[in-house]
């Protein structure tokens, strides 16, 4: 290519730590991915760094929920993201965890900048307390009826019926998510950064290019709006970095979470001889491109470059939105299979698919992307199989069996071939301008010509003519040329497949420049099924283990996980199931918390022992109707401090909540320590 070498960081949106990865992450991974391979294949020096987003408040519950550190359970999730995407395909340089000391040690440095140079601002505010969880309650923990429509359950920040916006405090009848108490509003001293002292600066980042136009559309909207400050400080207890110089304020998440960008590429200069602050400088000539969702838009154009300019560090050279993904037209949905976790994906079906897939629907927008399962079956059949894997079987076969392996010395249509190489302007413009679907709309007219080019020679007919057998090898040489071009474009699309076609061809095909020089006069290796056809009954599998994963705990709906605490809902073995010592309890009493809106005291009966267990069945039982009652208990939980006091134990129950919560019912032959199989 002409354009001289770049040097170039990607990422893409951190996800957030306690979550499992599910095929809306692995969208915009994909499509960061294959801009990052792109680049590379042109010869960038492009590196893809980034990390989980470990810090907040659905972190330090879930650490409370499950009685262990969060470090613990963030570092178990960072384990198993970066297994998912490896297994994609993913060619991330570096995979870190926000919850980094070179994070740490960013974050302080910028936030120390900011408040030297008079951007931070402290005030008091009210915000709404969980007291018997002892906490501030963010926004979407607190749940109550709509100040404007009415609505009742509707989150602290925005209503799911009517659209509107307001404060948590305007929340007619607000009840902490938590542990479901009315809160009470407290004061507390907040920091802010003062963006409108940024204003023009940002607009002038934003007329750098830096931006898609609906994306500068929206941003022209929020600066006609005001700047409003930004609250960047949380109250204990939180999970995250504290803020120097405070005894108990942390840095709210979304602020160092961008800054996870900068400390997992610091963590990978370091291991690589790189020159990190020369990347970072004001006048870096490098180029930073973050890829995310167009639902954090407002984070990555307003606060995360306001940051930069603030510490007197460069601004990114892009920022990319792209849309939602939507499985069968809707919605991803739990119940109905289609809310798919990355690993079960990839327990039934090859990487490559889904990568191709979406390749070609992904456009330069923001529109939202359809999984459509038919198409998806349909498409990677016809195009990957059908079109492309095609042309090498079609021809490799007489390679192998009439000329030795060999390819000849000539192309009988060097014409032909030309015009394979000189579309790489126009493909390698769509893939560095992120309309993918149109380099595979490109790519894949170059494979209906080499088919018709094979299927108007006809080498299995002209073989069995007399003297055609030097013009057959010419025409299988140029067969397996055009495959060879057309794989080299799909290679940062379908790395996989390009990997074993390398293997086939005895040629790495991921570098974009070497196609100028055919393959002529070489061996080839025997033809191995490159990739195999969809099978539309695994993707059945796939929907059908989708459903399976669904945990009562879960909520229903949803195309990101951001308050759900989704690990809990992980696969585990019939070796981990069979850890937990479940017991038949009776309750020898019942006794209510006034202070807690959920539990009760349970003093329980194990047969060898006595233990209290508090349980969050106040909403369905009157505690004297429980006493002499029997439950099922996970006996060998450890035990774990709480407000009230020490819980050593669970107790089922089932049911939707609420009123509907059932434990055992008496008289059906179960006694006290009776072990649950
Ligand atoms: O929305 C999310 O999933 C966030 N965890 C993304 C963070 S991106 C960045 F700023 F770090
Ligand atoms: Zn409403």
């Amino acid at each position: 290519m002409t354009d001289k070498n770049r040097q170039i960081l990607v990422t893409s949106a951190l996800p957030y730590a306690n979550g499992a990865i599910h095929l809306g992450h692995m969208l915009e991974y994909i499509q960061t991915d294959i801009w990052a391979r792109f680049q590379r294949s042109n010869g960038h020096e492009c590196y893809f760094a980034w990390a989980d987003d470990a810090h907040g408040t659905p972190v330090m519950l879930w650490a409370r929920a499950e009685g262990k550190s969060p470090e613990e359970l963030i570092d178990m999730m960072n384990e198993e993201h970066k297994k998912d995407f490896r297994d994609f395909g993913i060619s991330f340089d570096n995979y870190s965890s926000t919850h980094s000391d070179y994070n740490r040690e960013l974050v302080e440095k910028i936030y120390t900048r900011l408040d030297e140079n008079g951007y931070i601002e402290r005030r008091n505010i009210n915000q709404l307390y969980d007291q018997e969880e002892g906490m501030f309650l963010p926004d979407r923990f607190i749940r109550g009826t709509c100040p404007k429509c009415r609505t009742e359950d509707q989150y602290g920040d925005s209503c799911e019926a009517c659209g509107s916006t307001y404060s948590p405090t305007d929340l007619i009848d607000p009840r902490s998510a938590v542990t479901g108490s009315a809160p009470i509003i407290k004061e507390s001293e907040h920091y802010f950064v003062r963006l409108v002292d940024f204003e023009d600066a940002l607009k002038d980042w934003m007329a750098s290019g830096a931006l898609q136009p609906e994306i500068q559309n929206k941003l022209q909207e929020w600066f006609t709006d005001g700047l409003r400050d930004w609250d960047i400080s949380r109250d204990a207890p939180y999970f995250g970095f504290r803020i120097p110089g405070t005894e108990d304020k942390y840095f709210y998440v979304w602020v160092d979470a961008p800054v996870g960008y900068m400390a997992s590429f610091r963590e990978l200069c370091e291991r690589e001889g790189l020159d990190f602050n020369a990347w970072w400088d004001k006048d870096s000539t490098t180029e930073i491109h973050h890829f995310i969702g167009k639902d954090i838009v407002y984070f990555h154009t307003l606060f995360w470059p306001a940051m930069l300019m603030g510490a007197g560090l460069r601004t990114p050279t892009a920022v990319y939105a792209h849309g939602f993904l939507t499985v069968d037209g809707a919605k991803m949905s739990k119940s109905r299979g289609t809310f798919i976790r990355a690993r079960t994906y990839l327990d039934h079906l090859h990487p490559d698919y889904i990568r191709y897939y979406f390749a070609a629907r992904l456009g330069p927008g923001t529109a939202d992307i359809d999984l459509n399962l038919e198409d998806f079956v349909q498409r990677v059949n016809s195009d990957v199989v059908g079109k492309v894997v095609n042309i090498a079987s079609r021809c490799a076969g007489f390679i192998q069996r009439r000329f030795e392996g060999k390819l000849s010395g000539t192309l009988p249509r060097p014409d032909l071939y030309d015009s394979f190489i000189s579309a790489r302007v126009d493909i390698a413009a769509d893939f560095e301008g992120r309309n993918y679907q149109s380099a595979i709309r490109r790519i894949m007219t170059l494979a209906d010509e080499a088919n018709r080019y094979i299927d108007e020679e006809k080498p299995w007919q002209q073989i069995k003519e007399e003297g055609r057998e030097t013009h057959v090898h010419d025409v299988c040489t140029q067969g397996i040329n055009l495959f060879r071009v057309l794989m080299t474009y799909l290679a940062p699309v379908l790395p996989f497949t390009a990997e074993r076609t390398g293997a086939f061809l005895r040629l790495d095909v991921s570098d974009w420049r070497t196609i100028d020089m055919p393959m002529l006069d070489v061996s080839i290796n025997a033809f191995q099924p490159l990739l195999t056809r969809v099978d539309p009954l695994k993707v059945n599998r796939v929907i059908e283990d989708s459903k399976e994963s669904l945990q009562p705990a879960d909520s229903e709906e949803g195309a990101d996980s951001k308050t759900s605490i989704e690990a809990l809902a992980d696969e585990i073995t019939i070796d981990d199931f069979s850890k937990v010592d479940l017991r038949i309890a009776r309750i020898v009493a019942a006794e209510s918390i006034p202070e807690a809106n959920k539990l009760l005291k349970l003093t329980l009966d194990i047969g060898s022992e006595t233990r209290t267990v508090f349980a969050g069945i106040k909403s369905a039982y009157d505690p004297a109707e429980l006493e002499g009652r029997l439950t099922v208990m996970v006996a060998n939980l450890k035990p774990r401090k709480m407000r009230f006091g020490t819980s050593e134990g669970m107790v089922l129950a089932a049911g939707p909540g609420g009123t509907d919560l059932y434990i055992l019912e008496p008289g059906d032959g179960a006694t006290p320590g009776m072990r649950v199989t």
